[in-house]
């Protein structure tokens, strides 16, 4: 079988480089959107999403990450817009990391599907358990009680891998 969706789901690849022209506001909107429409736990819609777009928030954002990596390059390759999902904390709604992860692979997909590039960008969990990634929390208007899921870099791709791997074997079973 094979239609769009099932197309988009196979060619979707991780973009880490970026062209440095801003991506339009539709485009923005349109990728949000698709992430408001994951689904989740209970219908809860627990998830919060944060795109960012202001340089100077966004170079403090790139040396949080790049701290608790150890690396010295730009973990979000140069993208032109993050996008952060944070989640309620394991105590009060245990599903968080789960409807959060949904949220952003619905974004990467909505992303390709109109012809943008976006990569997930871990550790925003460590990133924002310090006291500083707390500050940045509220200092985005968010409620208290919540942690970074993942972020994805976002914006018009300047190079695609030239390849993939193939899925493993025995990926999937069918028991009848
Ligand atoms: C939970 C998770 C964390 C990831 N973290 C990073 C990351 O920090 N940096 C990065 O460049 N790619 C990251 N990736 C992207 C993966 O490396 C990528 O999805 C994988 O290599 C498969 O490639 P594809 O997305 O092109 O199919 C992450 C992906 C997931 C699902």
């Amino acid at each position: 079988m094979d239609n769009l969706v099932l197309k988009a789901l196979r060619e979707r690849r991780s973009i880490r480089r970026f062209k440095a022209e801003q991506i339009r506001n539709e485009e923005l909107t349109a990728v949000l959107e698709a992430g408001t429409w994951a689904p989740t736990g209970k219908g809860l819609q627990d998830p919060w999403i944060v795109a960012v777009q202001n340089p100077e928030l966004m170079h403090r954002i790139s040396e949080m990450n790049r701290k608790v990596w150890g690396t010295d390059t730009d973990p979000f390759y140069g993208a032109p817009t993050y996008v952060l999902v944070f989640c309620s904390r394991p105590e009060k709604w245990p599903n968080g990391i789960c409807d959060g992860s949904l949220v952003l692979g619905n974004m990467m997909l909505a992303a390709h599907a109109i012809g943008l590039g976006s990569c997930w960008i871990n550790r925003e969990r460590e990133m924002f358990d310090t006291p500083e990634g707390k500050a940045m929390m509220q200092e985005m208007g968010l409620p208290e009680g919540l942690m970074g899921v993942g972020a994805l870099a976002l914006g018009y791709p300047a190079s695609f891998p030239p390849s993939v791997k193939p899925r493993k074997e025995n990926y999937y079973r069918i028991i009848r």
